[in-house]
C-alpha cells in the first residue's frame, strides 16, 4: 500500500478505536438518554457507520446499500437528538456488527483511490478525510455526553506540561491584510473555503485563554447578578437557566469544586475555564472592559505569519501537533494549565489557541465570500445565519485531524456541555498602534493587561 493509503487506513483505525473505547460499556449506558441535548451513545456509533456507508461505499464505491432501511433513523435532520432514544435504532451488538461490515468494504474502496484523481471526492482521499473527521467529531460529542453522566474511567490525567508564569497579558496584532480561510488544505471543509483577503484594524488579543481564577473573580464580583454585563438574550438565558457559575461547578464555603466525568475535585485555578456558554463569555468580556474576538481576529492571531505573508496550518507552523505544542486527542481529560505550551505560540505570540478548550468568538456562523457547498448542504450551509456562534481551535477532546487554524465549529449561544472556553480581545486605540510596530518579534510583544478602559467597546455581530 502507498504511504498515502497507509496513512488514511491508520487514521480510520485510530478513529474507530476511539469510538469503540467510548462505547465499551454496559448496554444500558449506551441506549440511555443522558440528556435531551445529546443522542444515546449507540446512535452516534451507528450514525458514524451509516455516514461512512453513504459517502464511501455508496457515493464513491458504487456499492449497493447494506441496510437502506436504517438510513432514515440515522439522518440527523429527520430526528432531533431528544427524540432519538425512542426510535427503533440498532441495539449495541447490531450496531457494532453493522459498522464493522461497513468498515471492511471501505478498505476495498480505499484501494481504488488515487491522490490525483480528478473527482474531488477521491482527490487527496477527500471522502476519507470527511469520514475520519466526522467520526472524531462524534467521538468528542460522545465525550460530552459521558461528561454529563459520569464515566470516571475516562478521566486520564496524562502528562501535561506545567503551566507558565501567572498573569494573563495581551499580544498585539498590527493592522493589515491577511488571508482568511484556505484553498489548499486538502481535507478542509467547504465552510473553510475559499481563502479571501481581509484587512483588519490593529487589535489586542489575550495571550492565553481566560482561566478559572479570573473567571471566579468575575463570579465573586457579582458578575452573574449584574445585568450591566449581559446582552439582552444573555440576560434572558441567565434568568431562565439560573446559572451562577460554569456548568459542573459547585460551591462549598469558599471553595469551588467541579465534576469531571463523575469525579468531583477542587477547581484548578490555573486552567482555562471550560463549560461556559457564549452568553457567559460575552458577559465576562464586558465585565473585564473587553470583548470577544471576531472570528477573523481569532484566525489572524492564530495563523497569520505577517513576515512571510502566509497563513500557517498550525500556530507554530506546519508540523503536526505533538505533546509539546498542544493538548489534543484526549491525552488528558482536561485543559492544560495556562502557559503550558510556549512552543505552540502563534506568530503574534498567542498561546493555547489549538487544543485545551474551544474558544467562543463574537461572530455568527456565516459563509466566507465565494462559499460553495461541498459535498452536501447539510454539513455547513443549512447552519449559516444568526443562530449559531463560531468556536475555534479545538479542545483537549479534539483529534489533531480536526484542528487547523482555519477549522470552524459552531453551536447555539446557550450551549455549555461542550468543552468551550474563550479569550478576550479589544480594539487598539491610536496610541497603541503607533507604539507597537509590526516588526516586533513574537513572544516579546506580550504585555500585562492594562487598566480597564472606562468605556466598553462597541458590540459586534
Ligand atoms: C461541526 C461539531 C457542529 O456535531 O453537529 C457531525 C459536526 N456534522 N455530523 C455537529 C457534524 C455532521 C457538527 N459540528
Ligand atoms: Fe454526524
Amino acid at each position: 500500500m502507498s504511504d498515502f493509503k497507509e496513512r488514511i487506513a491508520a487514521e480510520l483505525t485510530a478513529a474507530r478505536n476511539r469510538s469503540m473505547a467510548y462505547t465499551d460499556a454496559e448496554d444500558d449506558l449506551l441506549v440511555r438518554q443522558h440528556s435531551p441535548l445529546m443522542s444515546p451513545l449507540v446512535w452516534d456509533l451507528a450514525h458514524v457507520g451509516n455516514y461512512e456507508e453513504l459517502w464511501v461505499l455508496r457515493q464513491v464505491g458504487g456499492i449497493t446499500p447494506l441496510r437502506p432501511e436504517i438510513d432514515d433513523l440515522y439522518d440527523a435532520f429527520k430526528h432531533p437528538r431528544a427524540d432519538r432514544p425512542s426510535l427503533p435504532i440498532l441495539e449495541p451488538v447490531e450496531a457494532r456488527r453493522y459498522i464493522e461490515g461497513v468498515r471492511g468494504r471501505v478498505l476495498d474502496v480505499l484501494d481504488t483511490v488515487d491522490p490525483h484523481d480528478p473527482d474531488p471526492l477521491r482527490r487527496y482521499g477527500f471522502v476519507f478525510g470527511l469520514v475520519i473527521q466526522h467520526e472524531h467529531q462524534h467521538d468528542e460529542t460522545m465525550l460530552a455526553t459521558l461528561q454529563l453522566s459520569g464515566r470516571p474511567d475516562l478521566v486520564r490525567d496524562g502528562d501535561l506540561p506545567p503551566g507558565g508564569p501567572p498573569g494573563s497579558g495581551e499580544v498585539f496584532v498590527p493592522a493589515g491584510p491577511f488571508m482568511m480561510g484556505t484553498d489548499t488544505q486538502p481535507w478542509a471543509y467547504d465552510n473553510e473555503r475559499p481563502a479571501h483577503r481581509l484587512d483588519l484594524p490593529g487589535y489586542w488579543i489575550d495571550r492565553l485563554p481566560v482561566g478559572n481564577r479570573a473567571y471566579a473573580d468575575f463570579i465573586e464580583d457579582g458578575g452573574y447578578d449584574d445585568p450591566r454585563w449581559w446582552a439582552p438574550d444573555g440576560l434572558r438565558w441567565l434568568q431562565r437557566s439560573r446559572a451562577f457559575a460554569p456548568l459542573f461547578w459547585t460551591r462549598d464555603g469558599d471553595t469551588w469544586w467541579r465534576t469531571r466525568f463523575g469525579r468531583t475535585e477542587p477547581v484548578p485555578m490555573d486552567e482555562p475555564v471550560q463549560h461556559v456558554c457564549w452568553y457567559e463569555a460575552d458577559a465576562y468580556a464586558r465585565w473585564a472592559g473587553r470583548r470577544l474576538p471576531t472570528e477573523a481576529e481569532w484566525e489572524k492571531a492564530c495563523g497569520w505569519d505577517a513576515e512571510a505573508g502566509r497563513a500557517r496550518t498550525y500556530p507554530w507552523g506546519e508540523d503536526t501537533p505533538g505533546p509539546g505544542t498542544a493538548n489534543l486527542g484526549h491525552r488528558a481529560a482536561r485543559p492544560a494549565p495556562l502557559g503550558a505550551f510556549p512552543s505552540g505560540a502563534s506568530p503574534c505570540g498567542a498561546e493555547q489557541m489549538i487544543g485545551d478548550v474551544w474558544e467562543w468568538t463574537g461572530s455568527w456562523f456565516l459563509p466566507h465570500p465565494g462559499f460553495r457547498s461541498f459535498p452536501y448542504r447539510e454539513y455547513s450551509e443549512v447552519f449559516f445565519g444568526s443562530r449559531y456562534r463560531v468556536l475555534r481551535g479545538g479542545s483537549w477532546a479534539s483529534d489533531p485531524s480536526v484542528v487547523r487554524t482555519t477549522f470552524r465549529n459552531w453551536d447555539r449561544p446557550e450551549r455549555r456541555q461542550i468543552f468551550s472556553g474563550f479569550r478576550c480581545a479589544r480594539s487598539a486605540s491610536p496610541e497603541h498602534s503607533s507604539e507597537h510596530s509590526p516588526r516586533r518579534s513574537p513572544g516579546r510583544s506580550a504585555r500585562r493587561s492594562p487598566e480597564r478602559p472606562a468605556e466598553h467597546p462597541p458590540e459586534r455581530g
